[in-house]
């Protein structure tokens, strides 16, 4: 191929952006509590670092090199993924990670098979990658759902601790009047 693929900007985009977010899902893994949680993101985690492998790898056998391209989101999400303090919960809500989709509504990876000049071997890594996004994006969602139905059920039992701690205080109270 001696003229340059129109495609290239969008393989060096994912490239880029998959090892970051390689990065900071392996961060994730490595801080939270749960097993559970920790295999939907080991998992992800492994298939964007691959995926930015990949596009890196097709980059060169197309005879270019990829261009480091610096989200500055970047050190913001590696801060929320390695946080110890903040629960796997809110790692989903503070990263918009695993939010509700529309079904049949287009998503960003709708248009990438737009430019018709697509070579076959890049097509068919193009098609294989959106899969597996989608794929993540489907085990995200789930995850991210069980979450909140436990956080929900866990709020009322957090509150009846509280009442009964404002019970105590209350008959201490009652009880140092009537002394
Ligand atoms: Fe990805």
């Amino acid at each position: 191929m001696n003229e340059k693929p129109s495609y290239l900007g969008l393989l060096n985009a994912i490239s880029n952006a998959e090892g970051d977010a390689q990065q900071y899902l392996a961060a994730w893994a490595a801080t939270t509590q749960r097993e559970d949680v920790k295999a939907i993101i080991s998992t992800v985690a492994l298939r964007e670092g691959e995926h930015s492998l990949a596009f890196a790898k097709r980059m060169c056998e197309l005879g270019y090199e990829v261009q480091p391209r610096e989200d500055p989101k970047c050190a913001q999400r590696m801060a929320i993924a390695s946080s110890c303090t903040l629960s796997d919960f809110e790692k989903f809500e503070q990263l918009g990670l695993g939010e509700p989709v529309a079904e049949g509504a287009p998503d960003v990876f709708t248009s990438m098979f737009a430019d018709t000049t697509i070579d076959i071997q890049t097509g068919g890594l193009l098609g294989r990658y959106i899969a597996e996004e989608r794929d993540s994006g489907r085990l995200f969602r789930s995850c991210r759902e069980v979450l909140e139905c436990e956080a929900a059920t866990a709020a009322p039992a957090a509150s009846a601790e509280r009442l009964d701690r404002i019970e105590a205080l209350l008959e201490q109270l009652v009880t140092k009047l009537g002394s």
